[in-house]
């Protein structure tokens, strides 16, 4: 098991196969954005090497993330290696749905058991807006064919912002509980270097978003077994098969039951969202006498750098410039 200097027990990796993406969201990406050359990003096969060294070490759950995966070519054969893996319990996509329509079945028969899908509107004009390219239509599409697929456990993401959709949440949970879907609602994160965004003045609480629901809606606390280990706290609409994540790194710090780590499509191990230390697994994978012991150790010894939380919201600290589709969102 991998356990870090804070006792948390890493079981998690989230795994980034592209930075690039068909959308363009205001909260994840500037306008004209500048992606990795070909030879710097990781092959299928270094990306199935970390993922199947990942679970040697005792990891139990993978999500392929991006920028959006469903983009990078045969993605499907790293989803079939990955999901052929003794011991790992749990292989996630985080994706925008664009593509899921032609791929969900493909990612079904490859051992994918769960997908978020970000979702920001149901209003096409309006999702337009906040995804700068997105075509509302194919992501709907993509929902569909990923419930049809048997893929069972899917969650909607959705950023909320003032000015932009706050009105829309209302039509974003009855669309979850019509298609018996959980959804997150994610404050946004400033992630990424963004004059003029005015990411303050659009940024919201959860807790006001929270407030506002619960005259609407009534909720239950879920069982405890079915509260997943994650930065989401889950509340049950009752009469309905949905839960309603609230994802608050600001109004709620997570960090101390924090049980993941990220890799970059580059091959940084990154040991926290909200900070920059980092080790290259590229440089590991691409030594002339690598071996799968040697990336394993080098993972085990990264630990140590892994730090007690993020500090996004502290003026002091210096911002973080990494994009979240640089990331691994
Ligand atoms: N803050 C919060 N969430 C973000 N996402 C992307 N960028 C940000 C940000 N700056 C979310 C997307 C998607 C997932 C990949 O991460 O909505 O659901
Ligand atoms: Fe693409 Fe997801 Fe970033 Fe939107 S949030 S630009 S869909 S990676």
């Amino acid at each position: 098991m991998l356990t870090d200097q804070f006792q948390r027990t890493i079981s998690y990796l989230r795994l980034s196969v592209t930075d690039r993406c068909d959308f363009r969201c205001v909260y994840c990406m500037a306008e004209d954005m500048t992606f990795l050359p070909r030879k710097d990003i990781l092959s299928l096969e270094e990306l199935g090497e970390i993922g199947a060294a990942f679970v040697e070490l005792g990891g139990k759950k993978i999500r392929l993330t991006g920028g959006e995966p469903l983009i990078r070519k045969d993605l499907a054969t790293l989803a079939r290696a990955l999901g052929a893996l003794d011991g790992l319990e749990h292989l996630a996509i985080t994706t925008n749905g664009s593509q899921l329509a032609s791929c969900a079945d493909a990612l079904a028969a490859a051992g994918v058991r769960s997908l978020n899908i970000s979702l920001d509107s149901l209003d096409p004009i309006k999702f337009k807006s906040i995804t700068r390219t997105g075509d509302l239509t194919k992501v709907l599409a993509g929902i569909n064919a990923a419930q049809a697929a048997g893929i069972e456990n899917i969650r909607l993401n959705s950023v909320i912002l003032q000015n932009y959709n706050l009105q829309d949440v209302e039509e974003l949970i009855e669309f979850a509980i019509a298609k018996r879907l959980d959804i997150a609602f994610i404050e946004e994160m400033p992630l990424g270097s963004m004059p003029n965004s005015q990411r303050e003045e659009r940024w919201l609480s959860n807790e006001t978003l929270m407030q506002e629901l619960e005259s609407r809606y009534r909720f239950q606390r879920p069982d405890a077994l079915e509260d997943t280990a994650g930065p989401a706290r889950y509340q049950k609409i009752v009469n309905t098969d949905t839960r309603i994540g609230f994802i608050s790194p600001h109004s709620n710090n997570f960090c101390s039951s924090c049980n993941r780590i990220r890799v970059t499509v580059e091959g940084r191990l990154l040991l926290c969202l909200g900070n920059e230390h980092s080790l290259d697994l590229r440089a590991i994978l691409r030594r002339p006498n690598y071996s799968r012991d040697t990336l394993k150790t080098a993972i085990i010894d990264a630990l140590s750098l892994k730090p007690e939380r993020h500090h996004f919201y502290d003026p002091e600290h210096p911002q973080i410039l990494r994009f979240m589709s640089a990331t691994g969102g």
